[in-house]
């Protein structure tokens, strides 16, 4: 059976995670549900070469950031999970304070309410007292905190298989095997 997976892109540096998601979701097979903030949106054309109209036609269907009447603000849309992929310090503080407003903050208060699969590549650094306690919250209410943090045990030779091992790791989570270099 395929996935259906909504998948946010905020504003936060590292943009390309959310594009390398999606793509990777397509070629699994999945459907998905994509929601850009408005930084998000600023942040991927001025750090990526992508287009947002481009990056928008990896996803199965595409909502507005203020679309509250769309499906996936309601529980009785079945979803396997959703991917937040940069999730900015202020897209985290939304989700763990329960302030939905707007769509991507109330797909992910749904997400959670409904005890299914909440994946956070939260992205910021240093962090702050603040940021540190939001992840704990979010982690104790059942979100997987994935921060995109180097790694070497997969030998990356270029930033893009860093890209795609972080990808991978967060996917894992939501039952999609990219294929990324695991530790043996
Ligand atoms: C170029 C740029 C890079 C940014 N990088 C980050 C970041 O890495 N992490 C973060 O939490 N905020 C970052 N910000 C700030 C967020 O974009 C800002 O807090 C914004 O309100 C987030 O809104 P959103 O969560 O609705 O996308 C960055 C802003 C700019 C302009």
């Amino acid at each position: 059976m395929s996935k259906k997976v909504i998948v946010g892109i905020t504003g936060s540096s590292a943009t390309i995670l959310g594009v390398r998601a999606l793509e990777e979701l397509k070629k699994a097979g999945a459907e998905t549900h994509l929601i850009i903030t408005k930084a998000g949106k600023d942040i991927l054309e001025d750090e990526t070469d992508y287009k947002v109209k481009d990056v928008e036609k990896l996803a199965t269907k595409v909502y507005k950031i203020d679309d509250l009447f769309a499906p996936i603000s309601s529980g009785s849309f079945k979803t396997d999970g959703m991917l937040i992929a940069p999730c900015s310090m202020k897209t985290l503080a939304g989700i763990a304070s329960g302030y939905t407003d707007n769509l991507l903050l109330r797909a992910a208060d749904v997400v959670l309410k409904e005890r299914r699969k909440l994946i956070l590549l939260t992205r910021e650094m240093p962090l702050s007292y603040i940021h540190i306690k939001n992840m704990k919250t979010v982690t104790t209410a059942g979100a997987v905190v994935i921060p995109p943090v180097l790694t070497f045990y997969s030998k990356p030779k270029t930033i893009e298989d860093m890209v795609k091992h972080v990808v991978g790791k967060a996917l894992d989570h939501l039952g999609i095997d990219t294929g990324y270099k695991r530790w043996n």
